[in-house]
Protein backbone atom coordinates (compact mmCIF):
# COMPACT_ATOMS: atom_id res chain seq x y z
CA UNK A 1 0.00 0.00 0.00
CA UNK A 2 3.00 2.21 0.56
CA UNK A 3 4.69 1.89 -2.65
CA UNK A 4 1.12 1.86 -4.48
CA UNK A 5 0.41 5.34 -2.86
CA UNK A 6 3.57 7.13 -5.00
CA UNK A 7 1.32 6.85 -8.05
CA UNK A 8 -1.27 9.39 -8.66
CA UNK A 9 -4.64 8.48 -9.99
CA UNK A 10 -5.73 10.54 -12.70
CA UNK A 11 -9.31 10.58 -13.57
CA UNK A 12 -10.72 8.22 -15.60
CA UNK A 13 -14.00 8.71 -17.52
CA UNK A 14 -13.99 5.55 -19.72
CA UNK A 15 -14.20 2.55 -17.46
CA UNK A 16 -15.51 -0.27 -18.92
CA UNK A 17 -19.43 -0.98 -17.32
CA UNK A 18 -19.61 -3.90 -14.68
CA UNK A 19 -21.39 -6.11 -17.21
CA UNK A 20 -19.08 -5.21 -20.19
CA UNK A 21 -16.17 -6.33 -18.11
CA UNK A 22 -17.90 -9.40 -16.37
CA UNK A 23 -18.64 -10.81 -19.78
CA UNK A 24 -15.17 -10.18 -20.85
CA UNK A 25 -12.89 -11.61 -17.78
CA UNK A 26 -14.55 -14.89 -18.18
CA UNK A 27 -13.10 -15.59 -21.72
CA UNK A 28 -10.36 -18.19 -21.80
CA UNK A 29 -7.87 -16.22 -24.41
CA UNK A 30 -4.68 -15.22 -22.90
CA UNK A 31 -3.31 -11.47 -23.79
CA UNK A 32 -6.49 -10.32 -25.83
CA UNK A 33 -8.18 -7.47 -23.42
CA UNK A 34 -6.73 -5.01 -20.91
CA UNK A 35 -8.18 -3.43 -18.22
CA UNK A 36 -9.24 -0.09 -17.82
CA UNK A 37 -5.91 1.60 -16.32
CA UNK A 38 -2.31 1.67 -16.67
CA UNK A 39 0.89 2.41 -14.83
CA UNK A 40 3.17 5.49 -16.41
CA UNK A 41 6.42 6.60 -15.13
CA UNK A 42 9.18 8.23 -17.38
CA UNK A 43 12.69 8.77 -17.02
CA UNK A 44 15.14 11.26 -18.79
CA UNK A 45 19.46 10.84 -17.98
CA UNK A 46 18.80 14.15 -16.07
CA UNK A 47 16.47 13.85 -13.79
CA UNK A 48 16.05 10.50 -13.28
CA UNK A 49 12.72 8.25 -12.53
CA UNK A 50 9.24 10.69 -12.08
CA UNK A 51 6.10 11.36 -12.86
CA UNK A 52 4.67 8.05 -11.33
CA UNK A 53 0.87 7.52 -12.04
CA UNK A 54 -1.91 5.77 -13.05
CA UNK A 55 -3.73 7.27 -16.08
CA UNK A 56 -6.38 5.37 -18.00
CA UNK A 57 -5.37 2.81 -21.00
CA UNK A 58 -4.44 4.33 -23.96
CA UNK A 59 -2.75 4.38 -27.13
CA UNK A 60 0.71 5.80 -26.47
CA UNK A 61 1.82 8.84 -27.86
CA UNK A 62 5.07 7.81 -29.68
CA UNK A 63 7.40 9.57 -32.24
CA UNK A 64 8.35 7.72 -34.80
CA UNK A 65 11.97 8.53 -34.46
CA UNK A 66 11.69 6.87 -31.24
CA UNK A 67 14.94 4.37 -30.36
CA UNK A 68 13.06 1.62 -29.40
CA UNK A 69 11.11 1.33 -32.99
CA UNK A 70 14.75 1.40 -34.88
CA UNK A 71 16.92 -0.47 -32.13
CA UNK A 72 14.85 -2.69 -29.70
CA UNK A 73 15.68 -1.17 -26.36
CA UNK A 74 12.86 -2.87 -24.69
CA UNK A 75 12.52 -5.27 -22.05
CA UNK A 76 9.44 -6.77 -20.14
CA UNK A 77 8.71 -9.11 -17.22
CA UNK A 78 4.78 -11.06 -16.68
CA UNK A 79 3.30 -11.55 -13.39
CA UNK A 80 0.09 -12.78 -12.43
CA UNK A 81 -2.40 -11.57 -10.18
CA UNK A 82 -4.66 -13.65 -8.41
CA UNK A 83 -8.24 -13.93 -6.36
CA UNK A 84 -8.58 -16.22 -3.29
CA UNK A 85 -11.92 -17.57 -2.88
CA UNK A 86 -12.26 -14.85 0.26
CA UNK A 87 -12.07 -12.57 -2.78
CA UNK A 88 -9.19 -11.01 -1.67
CA UNK A 89 -6.12 -10.42 -4.46
CA UNK A 90 -2.57 -11.96 -4.66
CA UNK A 91 0.89 -12.00 -6.79
CA UNK A 92 3.40 -14.21 -6.74
CA UNK A 93 6.77 -13.65 -5.79
CA UNK A 94 6.61 -9.79 -7.45
CA UNK A 95 10.56 -9.47 -6.27
CA UNK A 96 11.62 -11.78 -8.24
CA UNK A 97 10.06 -10.23 -11.36
CA UNK A 98 11.34 -7.25 -9.96
CA UNK A 99 14.50 -8.49 -9.73
CA UNK A 100 14.93 -9.80 -13.26
CA UNK A 101 14.14 -6.68 -14.61
CA UNK A 102 16.82 -5.15 -13.36
CA UNK A 103 18.77 -7.75 -14.83
CA UNK A 104 17.10 -7.49 -18.42
CA UNK A 105 17.95 -3.57 -17.66
CA UNK A 106 21.60 -4.33 -17.67
CA UNK A 107 21.85 -6.59 -20.29
CA UNK A 108 19.89 -3.81 -22.55
CA UNK A 109 21.88 -0.37 -21.68
CA UNK A 110 18.04 0.54 -20.07
CA UNK A 111 18.11 2.28 -16.43
CA UNK A 112 17.29 0.57 -13.63
CA UNK A 113 14.04 1.18 -11.91
CA UNK A 114 14.06 0.59 -8.54
CA UNK A 115 12.56 -2.62 -6.90
CA UNK A 116 9.73 -0.03 -5.12
CA UNK A 117 8.30 1.64 -8.46
CA UNK A 118 8.26 -1.74 -10.15
CA UNK A 119 5.93 -3.57 -6.96
CA UNK A 120 4.48 0.02 -6.66
CA UNK A 121 3.19 0.12 -9.99
CA UNK A 122 1.77 -3.10 -10.03
CA UNK A 123 0.29 -3.17 -7.01
CA UNK A 124 -1.09 0.66 -7.64
CA UNK A 125 -2.77 -0.78 -10.93
CA UNK A 126 -4.20 -3.94 -9.24
CA UNK A 127 -5.37 -1.51 -6.47
CA UNK A 128 -7.48 0.70 -9.24
CA UNK A 129 -8.26 -2.07 -11.69
CA UNK A 130 -9.23 -5.03 -8.99
CA UNK A 131 -12.71 -5.98 -10.54
CA UNK A 132 -10.62 -6.78 -13.52
CA UNK A 133 -9.26 -9.99 -11.67
CA UNK A 134 -10.91 -12.96 -12.58
CA UNK A 135 -11.99 -15.32 -9.80
CA UNK A 136 -12.26 -18.31 -11.73
CA UNK A 137 -9.43 -21.10 -11.21
CA UNK A 138 -6.62 -20.90 -13.89
CA UNK A 139 -7.70 -17.68 -14.83
CA UNK A 140 -5.86 -14.34 -13.61
CA UNK A 141 -5.16 -10.90 -14.34
CA UNK A 142 -2.21 -10.75 -16.57
CA UNK A 143 0.48 -8.40 -15.30
CA UNK A 144 2.72 -6.58 -18.15
CA UNK A 145 5.47 -4.28 -16.62
CA UNK A 146 7.45 -3.02 -19.78
CA UNK A 147 10.09 -0.27 -20.65
CA UNK A 148 11.14 1.41 -23.68
CA UNK A 149 13.43 4.21 -25.27
CA UNK A 150 10.95 6.97 -25.91
CA UNK A 151 13.38 9.55 -26.91
CA UNK A 152 13.62 10.45 -31.05
CA UNK A 153 17.39 9.69 -32.32
CA UNK A 154 18.75 7.32 -34.33
CA UNK A 155 22.08 7.77 -33.32
CA UNK A 156 22.77 4.14 -31.69
CA UNK A 157 23.66 4.82 -27.90
CA UNK A 158 22.45 4.65 -24.29
CA UNK A 159 18.69 6.04 -23.81
CA UNK A 160 17.98 9.34 -22.50
CA UNK A 161 14.38 8.71 -22.70
CA UNK A 162 12.85 5.83 -21.04
CA UNK A 163 8.90 5.03 -20.69
CA UNK A 164 7.80 2.54 -18.17
CA UNK A 165 4.28 0.90 -18.33
CA UNK A 166 2.49 -1.44 -16.87
CA UNK A 167 -0.38 -3.09 -18.24
CA UNK A 168 -3.35 -5.63 -17.26
CA UNK A 169 -4.35 -8.31 -19.29
CA UNK A 170 -7.60 -10.60 -17.80
CA UNK A 171 -6.24 -14.23 -19.29
CA UNK A 172 -6.68 -17.50 -19.11
CA UNK A 173 -3.83 -20.08 -19.68
CA UNK A 174 -1.23 -19.62 -22.47
CA UNK A 175 -2.16 -22.84 -23.66
CA UNK A 176 -5.95 -23.10 -23.40
CA UNK A 177 -5.77 -26.86 -23.02
CA UNK A 178 -4.97 -26.86 -20.15
CA UNK A 179 -3.49 -30.72 -19.24
CA UNK A 180 -3.68 -31.92 -23.03
CA UNK A 181 0.24 -31.98 -23.87
CA UNK A 182 1.32 -29.98 -26.76
CA UNK A 183 4.14 -30.93 -29.43
CA UNK A 184 7.01 -29.14 -29.71
CA UNK A 185 8.82 -28.44 -32.76
CA UNK A 186 12.63 -28.62 -32.51
CA UNK A 187 14.42 -26.06 -34.12
CA UNK A 188 18.15 -26.20 -35.27
CA UNK A 189 18.69 -23.81 -37.57
CA UNK A 190 17.36 -20.54 -36.32
CA UNK A 191 18.14 -19.29 -32.95
CA UNK A 192 16.35 -16.71 -30.23
CA UNK A 193 19.95 -16.50 -28.96
CA UNK A 194 23.54 -17.22 -28.77
CA UNK A 195 26.80 -17.42 -26.49
CA UNK A 196 26.96 -13.38 -24.67
CA UNK A 197 23.83 -12.66 -26.46
CA UNK A 198 20.53 -11.66 -24.88
CA UNK A 199 19.35 -14.66 -24.23
CA UNK A 200 18.56 -14.29 -20.05
CA UNK A 201 17.10 -10.97 -20.45
CA UNK A 202 13.93 -10.54 -21.07
CA UNK A 203 13.69 -8.32 -23.90
CA UNK A 204 11.25 -8.15 -26.73
CA UNK A 205 14.09 -9.31 -29.40
CA UNK A 206 14.76 -12.38 -27.94
CA UNK A 207 10.94 -13.64 -29.07
CA UNK A 208 11.12 -12.16 -31.90
CA UNK A 209 13.83 -14.12 -33.01
CA UNK A 210 11.91 -16.82 -31.99
CA UNK A 211 9.04 -16.37 -34.27
CA UNK A 212 10.78 -18.00 -37.42
CA UNK A 213 11.69 -21.21 -35.58
CA UNK A 214 8.18 -20.91 -34.19
CA UNK A 215 6.15 -21.07 -37.30
CA UNK A 216 8.28 -23.31 -39.38
CA UNK A 217 7.21 -25.83 -36.38
CA UNK A 218 3.56 -24.49 -36.81
CA UNK A 219 3.90 -25.43 -40.42
CA UNK A 220 4.63 -29.03 -39.24
CA UNK A 221 1.40 -28.85 -36.60
CA UNK A 222 3.41 -27.93 -33.86
CA UNK A 223 1.99 -25.54 -30.85
CA UNK A 224 5.53 -24.29 -29.46
CA UNK A 225 9.54 -24.28 -30.71
CA UNK A 226 12.49 -25.75 -29.04
CA UNK A 227 15.74 -24.22 -29.27
CA UNK A 228 18.86 -26.00 -29.25
CA UNK A 229 22.52 -23.57 -28.42
CA UNK A 230 23.61 -22.02 -31.32
CA UNK A 231 26.96 -22.72 -30.73
CA UNK A 232 27.08 -26.78 -30.88
CA UNK A 233 23.22 -27.70 -31.90
CA UNK A 234 23.89 -29.95 -29.04
CA UNK A 235 22.03 -29.45 -26.01
CA UNK A 236 18.62 -28.62 -25.13
CA UNK A 237 17.88 -24.71 -24.21
CA UNK A 238 14.15 -23.51 -23.74
CA UNK A 239 11.14 -23.20 -25.40
CA UNK A 240 9.56 -20.21 -27.61
CA UNK A 241 8.18 -18.10 -24.11
CA UNK A 242 9.45 -20.92 -21.64
CA UNK A 243 11.56 -23.60 -19.59
CA UNK A 244 11.61 -26.86 -19.92
CA UNK A 245 11.71 -29.43 -17.73
CA UNK A 246 12.42 -33.40 -18.01
CA UNK A 247 11.05 -36.78 -15.47
CA UNK A 248 13.19 -40.16 -15.36
CA UNK A 249 12.11 -43.24 -14.68
CA UNK A 250 13.51 -43.33 -11.58
CA UNK A 251 11.86 -40.23 -10.21
CA UNK A 252 14.69 -37.22 -10.58
CA UNK A 253 13.99 -34.05 -12.48
CA UNK A 254 16.60 -32.80 -15.29
CA UNK A 255 16.47 -29.04 -16.65
CA UNK A 256 18.40 -27.08 -18.86
CA UNK A 257 21.14 -24.85 -16.75
CA UNK A 258 21.12 -21.11 -16.58
CA UNK A 259 23.81 -20.80 -19.38
CA UNK A 260 23.15 -17.18 -20.22
CA UNK A 261 21.12 -17.99 -22.97
CA UNK A 262 17.80 -19.00 -21.28
CA UNK A 263 15.28 -17.55 -19.25
CA UNK A 264 15.72 -17.63 -15.39
CA UNK A 265 11.95 -18.30 -15.14
CA UNK A 266 10.15 -17.70 -12.36
CA UNK A 267 8.18 -20.92 -12.49
CA UNK A 268 11.10 -22.39 -13.27
CA UNK A 269 12.48 -21.58 -9.71
CA UNK A 270 9.84 -22.19 -7.89
CA UNK A 271 9.17 -25.57 -9.54
CA UNK A 272 12.70 -26.40 -8.60
CA UNK A 273 12.26 -25.39 -4.88
CA UNK A 274 8.99 -27.44 -4.73
CA UNK A 275 10.68 -30.68 -5.66
CA UNK A 276 13.64 -29.85 -3.25
CA UNK A 277 11.54 -29.21 -0.47
CA UNK A 278 9.58 -32.91 -1.21
CA UNK A 279 13.53 -34.56 -1.64
CA UNK A 280 13.22 -34.82 -4.97
CA UNK A 281 16.93 -35.25 -6.85
CA UNK A 282 16.44 -32.01 -9.28
CA UNK A 283 19.59 -31.55 -11.59
CA UNK A 284 20.06 -28.25 -13.62
CA UNK A 285 22.50 -29.42 -16.12
CA UNK A 286 23.33 -29.40 -20.29
CA UNK A 287 21.15 -32.02 -21.39
CA UNK A 288 21.87 -32.89 -24.97
CA UNK A 289 19.24 -33.51 -27.39
CA UNK A 290 19.79 -36.59 -28.97
CA UNK A 291 20.24 -38.21 -25.33
CA UNK A 292 16.87 -36.80 -24.71
CA UNK A 293 15.19 -38.32 -27.74
CA UNK A 294 17.35 -41.79 -26.64
CA UNK A 295 15.76 -41.68 -23.37
CA UNK A 296 12.41 -40.72 -24.60
CA UNK A 297 12.18 -44.04 -26.91
CA UNK A 298 13.95 -46.43 -24.78
CA UNK A 299 11.20 -45.25 -21.53
CA UNK A 300 14.33 -43.45 -19.43
CA UNK A 301 12.40 -40.17 -19.73
CA UNK A 302 9.06 -40.18 -18.90
CA UNK A 303 7.37 -37.42 -18.81
CA UNK A 304 8.17 -33.77 -20.40
CA UNK A 305 6.62 -30.27 -19.52
CA UNK A 306 6.80 -26.74 -20.42
CA UNK A 307 6.42 -24.24 -17.26
CA UNK A 308 6.31 -20.30 -16.99
CA UNK A 309 4.21 -17.76 -16.05
CA UNK A 310 2.20 -17.78 -18.66
CA UNK A 311 1.89 -21.25 -19.88
CA UNK A 312 1.73 -22.58 -15.65
CA UNK A 313 2.83 -25.97 -16.69
CA UNK A 314 1.77 -27.53 -19.51
CA UNK A 315 2.69 -31.27 -20.31
CA UNK A 316 4.72 -31.94 -24.09
CA UNK A 317 3.33 -34.99 -25.25
CA UNK A 318 5.78 -34.68 -28.67
CA UNK A 319 8.59 -33.67 -30.00
CA UNK A 320 9.21 -33.12 -33.96
CA UNK A 321 12.07 -32.08 -36.58
CA UNK A 322 12.65 -32.93 -40.16
CA UNK A 323 14.81 -35.87 -38.79
CA UNK A 324 12.50 -37.30 -35.69
CA UNK A 325 9.00 -37.33 -34.88
CA UNK A 326 8.38 -39.15 -31.22
CA UNK A 327 5.90 -38.90 -28.81
CA UNK A 328 6.27 -38.86 -25.10
CA UNK A 329 4.89 -41.14 -22.51
CA UNK A 330 2.39 -42.15 -25.12
CA UNK A 331 0.87 -38.21 -25.56
CA UNK A 332 -0.61 -38.43 -22.32
CA UNK A 333 0.13 -35.83 -19.38
CA UNK A 334 2.48 -37.49 -16.91
CA UNK A 335 1.64 -37.97 -13.35
CA UNK A 336 4.27 -35.81 -11.99
CA UNK A 337 3.54 -33.02 -13.96
CA UNK A 338 -0.49 -33.06 -12.71
CA UNK A 339 0.69 -33.43 -9.33
CA UNK A 340 3.21 -30.42 -9.54
CA UNK A 341 0.74 -28.66 -11.73
CA UNK A 342 -2.33 -28.87 -8.93
CA UNK A 343 0.59 -28.23 -5.98
CA UNK A 344 1.52 -24.60 -7.79
CA UNK A 345 -1.93 -23.37 -8.47
CA UNK A 346 -3.25 -24.56 -5.14
CA UNK A 347 -0.45 -22.33 -3.79
CA UNK A 348 -0.96 -19.74 -5.86
CA UNK A 349 -4.96 -19.49 -5.29
CA UNK A 350 -4.56 -19.99 -1.61
CA UNK A 351 -5.99 -23.56 -1.83
CA UNK A 352 -2.79 -24.86 0.20
CA UNK A 353 0.06 -23.58 2.45
CA UNK A 354 2.67 -21.49 0.83
CA UNK A 355 5.48 -22.67 2.47
CA UNK A 356 7.80 -20.18 0.97
CA UNK A 357 5.39 -17.15 1.72
CA UNK A 358 5.76 -16.34 -1.97
CA UNK A 359 2.11 -15.10 -1.99
CA UNK A 360 1.95 -10.90 -2.24
CA UNK A 361 -1.32 -9.50 -0.81
CA UNK A 362 -2.07 -6.34 -2.89
C1 LIG B 1 5.33 -15.33 -19.30
O1 LIG B 1 5.29 -16.52 -19.09
O2 LIG B 1 4.90 -14.50 -18.50
C2 LIG B 1 5.91 -14.78 -20.51
O3 LIG B 1 6.35 -13.70 -20.49
C3 LIG B 1 5.91 -15.57 -21.74
C4 LIG B 1 5.34 -14.75 -22.86
C5 LIG B 1 6.08 -15.06 -24.10
C6 LIG B 1 3.89 -14.98 -23.00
Amino acid sequence: DALAANFTVLPNPNKASDAKRADIIDKPAFGQVFSDSMAHMTWTKGEGWGDRRIEPYAPLKLDPGASVLHYAQEIFEGLKAYRHADGSTWLFRPDANAERFQNSAERLYLPQLPVDDFLGSVAALIKEDRAWVPSRREYTLYMRPFMFASEPFLGVRAPEEVDYCVIASPSGPYFTGGLKPVSIWVEDQFFRTGPGGTGYAKCGGNYAASLLGEYRGIAQGCEQVCFVDAATKTYLEELGGMNMMIVHKDGHVETPSLNGNILPGVTRRSLIQLMADEGRDVVETMIELDQLLEDIKSGEVTEVFACGTAAIITPIGRFKSDKFDIEVNGGKPGELTTKLREQLLGIQMGEIEDPHNWMWKV
